[in-house]
């Protein structure tokens, strides 16, 4: 039986799919058995952030008992197993939340890691997620209005007898109004596992339809997930080194007249 991973927050546009995306990505890094379901049947959007858009079968076609899960999975980055909620409004009208639940079973005994990007708010799909997830990783901005849904999905997991296996602060440090990781521990009475900073090459890559991790591994943003990805499994994360190579050609450069 794998390992389910449910992140969610409440609050909407957090960067749950963007830490989904790249969690998954960072723990294949490591050699992990990785999917990545879309538990969003409403607002799709993981397929973007890993430039997959366009399958044909999705979970739309599996929750509508048009599809086996298995037709609805597609190879990501670095191996990892994706599998994209659809984006037809016809494909949402006949899909049935009640299915998850199975669909769920079935992918936790073939995969080692199961990440569900889980939509905003606390409907169907989320309830049905974190009921069948085992860990909870909540994903909150350091800002009030955060803290205050994130504590809500937190009661209702626990509730459902998920772990809360703990916190992400994203778009950490950018502002002095900003909550501290202290203070979020406090009122979510959770730790803080990670703080990933506000960080333009996120943005950039999601532009790009790449996982930060893979497009800019070297960012503070992407050494932030794959250090959280490492402390997940127990592993030991090597930061990279400072690449010598703009020193070699500028010294090069200066030798030959070339600078
Ligand atoms: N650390 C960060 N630094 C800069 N931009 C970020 C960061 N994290 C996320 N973003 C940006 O914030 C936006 C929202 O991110 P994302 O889609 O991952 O949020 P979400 O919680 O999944 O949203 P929704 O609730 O709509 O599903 C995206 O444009 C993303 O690029
Ligand atoms: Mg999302």
């Amino acid at each position: 039986m794998g390992l389910s991973i449910t992140i969610a927050s409440g609050k909407g546009g957090v960067g749950k799919t963007t830490l989904a995306a790249n969690l998954g990505v960072a723990l294949a890094e490591f050699d992990k058995d990785v999917t990545i379901l879309d538990a969003d049947i409403e607002m799709a959007n993981l397929e973007l952030h890993l430039g997959m858009e366009g399958m044909k079968t999705t979970l739309h076609d599996v929750l509508s008992g048009d599809a086996s899960v298995k037709d609805a999975i597609y190879e990501g980055p670095c191996g990892i197993k994706v599998i994209p909620a659809g984006i037809s409004l016809d494909g949402l009208r006949k899909a049935d939340p009640e299915r998850l639940e199975n669909v769920l079973s079935d992918l936790l005994r073939t995969t080692e890691i199961l990440i569900l990007d889980a939509p905003a708010g606390l409907g169907r799909s989320v309830v049905t997620a974190l009921a069948s997830g085992q860990e909870l990783l909540l994903v909150v901005n350091p800002e009030i209005s955060s803290m205050s849904d994130a504590l809500k999905t937190k009661i209702v997991a626990k509730k459902l007898g998920a772990h809360v296996l703990g916190v992400v602060l994203n778009r950490g440090g950018h502002d002095k109004t900003d909550l501290t990781i202290q203070e979020v521990e406090v009122i979510l009475e959770a730790k803080v596992l990670a703080v990933i900073p506000e960080d333009p090459e996120i943005r950039r890559s999601s532009a790009f339809g790449q996982p930060v991790v893979l497009r800019s591994p070297d960012s503070p943003a992407a050494i932030a997930i794959k250090k959280l990805a490492a402390d997940m499994i127990g592993e030991k994360y090597i930061p990279p080194k400072p690449s010598r190579e703009p020193f070699m050609k500028r010294l090069v450069g200066g030798l030959f007249g070339k600078g």
